[in-house]
């Protein structure tokens, strides 16, 4: 059975936006409540969690497959808010021509297989402590050879975390590391809940921000930046992905957009914030880490499949920021 605590019980989310420190009953790890934001996947930024899943689940299936991840499809047929969406290439009927379930989500399993390597390569390195910011239905400590010392710390908001375990409980899914829920909104104070989960500042970790900051306010990135320096040793890394666009309104008419918005009905373009985004590759710099900053399409090169640059193209601002607080 699976090794997982919550910080609060993701089953039971609430509008209370109040702090309680006080432990759940019977529970052994030390409990901190903050309970913000009711929402689910159903709608809003939340579906965006399916939308990933929906995406591994047809790289799943590819014969040339960059991930796989075998519990994706199970998320995108539990949820009724995307009961007709594929679970693999042959059920899209343009196939690959189609923007969204072929360009789009290839972009995914590229991403995935990314940020898979550099978190394996942390862990190579001895980090221990893993922590998925915005983790939505990521399946990492499920899906990846991680040693069993290894503490996965997922940070997601209530609703998106019960819904998730949810469908890993009913296929009786074990996780090859120790799990920590830590239902919190990224828009307020996150560290609370994510010490109180037992994380600790003082060894090192890895930090993934896949597919989140964009959806947060600017402020909100640089309190997360400057949090995540601070709750760090040397030896830590961060990847996250990062849009450069000045005028994400440009691309409203791109195939990715247009294809998100009319077949599935989800605007990312209303969901991204659109407000002044801080440098944050420069700002870590700045504290002395080591940074790179790739396209995905030198990835694509790279692994000889992917998206590649084209005409109108939403993805042409991504990009993957990788991070290293030096050892010495
Ligand atoms: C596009 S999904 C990516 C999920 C996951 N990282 C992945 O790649 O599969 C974005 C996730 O960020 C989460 N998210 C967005 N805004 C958030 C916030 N303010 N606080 C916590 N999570 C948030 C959403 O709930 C969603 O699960």
């Amino acid at each position: 059975m699976s090794d997982t605590s919550t910080t609060g019980d993701p089953r039971h989310p609430t509008n209370d936006r109040s702090v309680s420190f006080a432990p759940t009953e019977g529970d052994t790890t030390t409990t901190a409540m903050r309970r913000t934001g009711a929402e689910g996947v159903d709608a809003g930024v939340g579906l965006t969690a399916l939308l990933v899943a929906a995406a591994r689940a047809i790289e799943t299936h590819r014969h040339d497959s960059l991930a796989r991840d075998v519990y994706a499809e199970h998320f995108v047929r539990a949820a009724p808010a995307c009961a007709d969406w594929p679970v693999s290439i042959q059920q899209v009927p343009e196939g690959d021509d189609n923007p969204l379930w072929g360009r789009f989500a290839r972009y995914f399993g590229l991403r995935t297989s990314v940020l898979d390597d550099f978190l394996h390569q942390s862990v190579g390195t001895g980090v221990r402590q893993v922590v998925l910011l915005g983790a939505g239905l990521d399946t990492r400590a499920f899906r990846l050879d991680l040693p069993s010392d290894c503490v996965v710390f997922e940070i997601d908001r209530a609703g998106v975390l019960a819904f998730k375990e949810q469908v890993l409980t009913d296929l009786s899914a074990a996780p090859k590391a120790k799990r920590i829920l830590v239902p919190v909104d990224l828009r307020a104070d996150w560290v609370t809940a994510l010490t109180s989960g037992g994380f600790d500042p003082a060894a090192p970790s890895v930090w993934l921000a896949e597919g989140l900051l964009f959806y947060l306010p600017g402020p909100a990135e640089t309190y997360l930046i400057d949090t995540v320096d601070r709750l760090t040793t040397r030896g830590s890394a961060l990847v996250f992905e990062a849009k450069l666009e000045k005028d994400l309104l440009a691309y409203r008419d791109s195939p990715i957009y247009t294809a998100t918005r009319e077949q599935i009905g989800i605007d990312l373009l209303d969901l991204f914030d659109r407000g002044p985004r801080p440098d944050s590759a420069g700002d870590l710099a700045a504290k002395g880490w080591s940074t790179s900053v790739h396209t995905p399409f030198d990835f694509t090169r790279q692994r000889g499949r992917g998206p590649l640059p084209e005409p109108n193209d939403a993805l042409e601002g991504n990009r993957w920021v990788f991070a290293h607080k030096p050892r010495f």
